[in-house]
């Protein structure tokens, strides 16, 4: 039987990650794409040759161009640029919008029934003109940062209580940047909520370390940004569609009345399957929660409306 097509665009340090991650774990073949000439054609070759050694067949292959890719069952787009010095959030904005918006034409064309993994940001705009560009419906178009958040979160809470990650889950809603919504309340410890267990300034000091865990990574590196749990982060969302687990994580979706919000891609936990997003799972927010969420969506929408999709 042939293995499910994964296609990754951007052969940086996030989607040479995703690769990595995906013929380790042999979730299919893997067409590598990015535009500059070698980078994908050598990272995939480099790659291929520690497939003996891992003991994975997976078959990987490089290219500048865009046949290679048709058929495929995902598509992660992690094309793009990190901002730089003296680039506004904007500049980001629209220069990306340009990449994400050609990747997306390129792709969609050749692969009409993929679900498309954006990653590149500001991630909930990317998704957001990905849908738009594609024409795709909206359950085969999803963002991935929640599940990067919440591992961030999730991290910090073991490291504070001493216990295994294993036994760690978190919560994390909302638009990925500054107005993230980390939910202590559904943050639990072997099903017991922090809530419980760490005191409300302890908890506090690790919600803002989660909010900033972009920036904090950013300030060691200098030069790029994290890479190793976003490429993780984006393959459990593939694993979860590929093998059709139907599981529940944190993903930037499309809300249509959920959740109050209404037009617009913002993440909430759903259920992820073949079919992409199969369920957006309604949990009940207090008014404290709920004005935070409204807050990070209203934040998210300023920038979409920014594009004029
Ligand atoms: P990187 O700079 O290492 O890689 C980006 C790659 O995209 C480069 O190799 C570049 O040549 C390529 N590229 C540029 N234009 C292209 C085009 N038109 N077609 C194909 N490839 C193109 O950057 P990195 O670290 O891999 O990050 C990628 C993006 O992901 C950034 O926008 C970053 O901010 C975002 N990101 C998002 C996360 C999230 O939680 N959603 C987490 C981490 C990164
Ligand atoms: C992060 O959160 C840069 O969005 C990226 O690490």
């Amino acid at each position: 039987m042939a293995r499910p097509k994964i296609t990754v665009v951007g052969a940086g340090n996030v989607g040479a990650t995703v690769a990595q991650y995906a013929v380790e774990k042999e979730l299919g073949d893997v067409v590598l794409v990015d535009v500059i000439e070698g980078i994908p054609q050598g990272k995939a070759l480099d790659l291929a040759q520690a497939g003996p050694v891992h003991g994975f067949d997976s078959s990987l292959v490089g290219t500048n161009g865009y046949d290679e890719t048709a058929d495929s069952d995902v598509v992660v787009i992690t094309a793009g640029m990190a901002r730089k010095p003296g680039m506004t959030r904007d500049d980001l904005l629209f220069k990306n919008a340009e990449i994400v918006g050609s990747v997306v034409e390129q792709v969609a064309r050749r692969s009409r029934t993929a679900i498309l993994v954006l990653v590149t940001n500001p991630l909930d705009a990317m998704v957001q003109l990905a849908w738009k560009k594609s024409g795709f419906p909206a359950e085969r178009v999803i963002g991935m940062a929640g599940v990067l958040d919440s591992a961030r979160f999730r991290t910090f809470i073991a490291r504070e209580l001493d216990v295994s990650v294993e036994n760690v889950t978190a919560f994390v809603l909302g638009g990925h940047g500054d107005t993230m919504v980390p939910l202590p309340r559904y943050s639990t410890v072997a099903g017991i909520p922090i809530t419980d267990l760490l005191s409300k300034e302890r908890i506090d000091a690790l919600v803002a370390r989660t909010a900033n865990g972009g920036a904090e990574i950013v300030n060691f590196l200098k030069s790029g940004s994290a890479y190793y749990a976003p490429g993780a982060s984006a393959v459990e969302m593939v694993e979860a569609i590929l093998k059709d687990k139907k599981k529940i994580l944190p993903c930037a979706a499309y809300l249509n009345g959920q959740y109050g919000v209404r037009g617009l891609y913002v993440g909430v936990p759903v259920k992820l399957g073949r079919s992409g997003v199969e369920q957006i799972v309604e949990i009940t927010l207090t008014p404290d929660e709920q004005a935070a969420f409204k807050k990070s969506a209203d934040a998210v929408r300023e920038l979409v409306d920014k594009l004029k999709l």
